[in-house]
């Protein structure tokens, strides 16, 4: 148990106690939402951009489980200013509650304090009056300077914990609730949700409403705010982007609704109503975020051609896996994950076919063996225990890869049709139901592996799940188009072809991410420049081969290479391709002193949590 220190204790009839508050049933959060769940909540929010806070109030709907005297309210807050708390009578009447914040634990800063409220007996709203802090880990704000309008932007980023950085609640993904909101922004901005609601235009008031009324949890609580403009890709989809960008994103992703109609055929349907992107900075930490309703995409995929579409085919099939049914605690991420990606590459094959699926699926594989040598056993289990663990360490390559490999190897044995059944029975049975891995798992038992008798063994599935590694009888993914790339990489380096006999022209992205990948610590100075004179590498405008360019640069201290490598850490935070160039240059003497440099120019313009990985990886925390 926690032992927190008492940081405020006000006096009146019912008290909230000074006693520690222990985490409650799921371990990265205090929430008691097994005595007292919050089931709605309104937000009212003004933005202010000079303060870089959000302020205003939150007021919460609560269901009492069994025993209706539980009388207190326990709430997951980080670096919250929290005003005044009152009772909301039936009639609107405001009356005073006790409350505490508890001190936080240095140890496990990232849970952030509880904030634990005494409730009467006929508590059964909570209006919490707040501000956040500019330094909120859910929230990024670019000043004017920093975006293509000239204008501010603010996004949220709540997955895995760090809702409670914007809004006091329950921030557990086993509490979900409905909601909806009030936001005010200043003049010629718009603001957007992941919720019905979001306009199409910007709003001369300033006041945007919106709703939720399908039941999510907390780490799908989404905003963003800025100069946007929106165009339709279909009936129930569309973009959001600074204008700027628009244009060639409504191109880049006019398959929108065609993915949808894909996702819907496989696995039932759609139960968001619409489907809409928001592409944000190229600060946003992540690919994507699959927020309900409005997914946020990294601009980063935006490369002219398609060829990085399957990120948001993963967003969107998080519309099943995540958002409709979620897993209940971040131990079972793979819940989440692992079926989003064997989701994604079932979305891909609909829209691009079996070859693409299959080296896309290749090089994912090939990216877990890598990963699997750097982790230990304990981090090598799809279900991995995490308490005292900050969650976010759960976020590697596994839950998606060896998660995926799970299913790969069920639809392998059971057959496509009786386990796209299953899965279509799954979603429904669990919509809008949070689960952990053994009510999967008992699921699983019940409704596939005894209906086909003799086809898999629990001990099987269960190796899959509790054991490091990869079963010995796992369905190894291969590439046809991979052994051809394969084999031109071993002539050249051999000397026997030159590059300007290689098929290149006609390679995928997948290819030559294949074909740059197996160069690691193969290639000298000439190498590099005869690549770069005859494939325009370090001019490439795909992300993903200019990435595998930028660490062969690195390898090999390619001055042209370093010199688009800088422009690249002051232009984009992604975490995926930020993190592990920081860390490459860091494993150089010449690298680290320069990395740091660029460093501190980047900061400014990076998301918080790009700035602690590149701090990790560059030593300076
Ligand atoms: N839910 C994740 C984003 C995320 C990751 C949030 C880690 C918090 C912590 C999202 O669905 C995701 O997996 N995005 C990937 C893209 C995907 C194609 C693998 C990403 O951002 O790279
Ligand atoms: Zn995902």
């Amino acid at each position: 148990m926690l032992a927190l220190l008492v940081a405020a204790c006000q006096p009146a009839d019912q008290q909230p106690g000074s006693d520690p508050v222990g985490l409650g049933p799921d371990p990265h959060s205090f929430s008691n939402h097994d005595q007292v769940a919050v089931s709605h909540l309104a937000l009212d929010l003004e933005v202010d951009f000079g303060r870089q806070t959000l302020h205003g109030n939150v007021t919460l709907e609560l269901d009492r489980k069994g025993d209706v005297n539980h009388n207190r309210l326990v709430l997951d807050s980080r670096d919250l200013e929290i005003h005044d708390i009152n009772q909301v009578g039936a009639d609107g009447t405001l009356t005073p509650l006790s409350w505490r914040l508890a001190g936080a634990d240095p140890e496990q800063a990232y849970l952030g304090s509880a904030l634990v409220i005494a409730l009467k007996s006929a508590t059964d709203r909570v209006r919490i009056d707040y501000t956040t802090s500019p330094e909120a880990f859910g929230l990024q704000w670019l000043d004017a300077a920093q975006t293509t309008t000239g204008r501010p932007f603010l996004f949220s980023q709540s997955q895995p914990i760090f809702a409670r950085t914007w809004v006091p609640l329950q921030d557990s993904p086993a509490v979900r609730y409905t909601f909806e909101a009030s936001i005010g922004v200043p003049a010629k901005l718009m603001a957007v949700m992941g919720a019905a609601g979001n306009p199409e235009s910007i709003r001369a008031d300033g006041r945007y409403n919106f709703t939720m009324p399908q039941p999510i949890p907390s780490y799908l609580m989404a905003i963003a705010v800025g100069e946007l403009a929106f165009k339709s890709t279909g009936p129930r989809s569309g973009v959001y982007a600074e204008p700027a960008l628009l244009d060639a994103a409504v191109d880049e992703f006019s398959q929108l609704e065609a993915m949808i109609d894909a996702g819907e055929a496989l696995y039932g349907n759609y139960r968001w109503d619409r489907y809409d992107l928001l592409i944000l900075p190229p600060s946003f930490p992540f690919g994507g975020m699959e927020n309900p309703r409005l997914s946020f995409i990294t601009p980063t995929v935006i490369a002219g051609d398609k060829s990085l579409t399957a990120l948001i085919a993963h967003e969107l099939a998080h519309s099943w896996s995540g958002n409709l049914v979620t897993n209940a605690a971040w131990r079972d991420l793979w819940l989440n994950e692992g079926f989003t990606t064997y989701f994604e590459s079932r979305i891909t094959e609909v829209l691009y076919g079996e070859r693409r699926r299959l080296m896309e699926a290749t090089l994912d594989y090939q990216g877990l063996v890598a990963e699997l040598e750097e982790l230990d056993d304990a981090e090598q289990i799809l279900a991995r225990d995490l308490a005292g663990q900050d969650p976010e360490q759960a976020f590697n390559g596994l839950p998606y890869d060896k998660g995926r490999l799970f299913l790969d190897w069920l639809e392998a044995r059971f057959g496509r049709e009786r386990f796209d059944a299953f899965l279509n029975r799954y979603f429904d049975d669990f919509a809008f139901n949070s689960i952990t891995t053994e009510d999967f798992l008992a699921y699983l038992q019940r409704n596939l592996l005894e209906s086909n008798a003799g086809v898999v063994s629990m001990d099987q599935v269960r190796a899959w799940i509790f054991e490091p590694g990869l079963p010995e009888f796992a369905v190894i993914p291969e590439s046809d188009a991979f052994e051809r790339v394969n084999d031109w990489r071993q002539r050249w380096l051999a000397g026997e072809v030159e590059l300007e006999a290689l098929p290149a022209g006609k390679w995928t992205v997948s290819e030559w991410r294949r074909f740059l990948l197996g160069l690691g610590d193969q290639l000298d100075l000439d190498d590099m420049t005869a690549l770069d004179q005859a494939f325009g590498l370090t001019a490439s405008g795909n992300v993903e081969i200019l990435y595998l360019w930028l660490v062969r640069s690195i390898e090999t201290r390619y001055t042209p290479g370093i010199e688009r490598l800088e422009r690249f850490l002051l232009e984009v935070g992604r975490n995926k391709f930020v993190r592990p160039l920081y860390q490459e240059l860091a494993n150089r003497e010449w690298g680290l002193k320069w990395a740091r440099e660029v460093y501190q120019r980047a900061r400014p313009g990076y998301h918080p949590l790009t700035r602690q990985a590149a701090e990790r990886a560059l030593g300076l925390n």
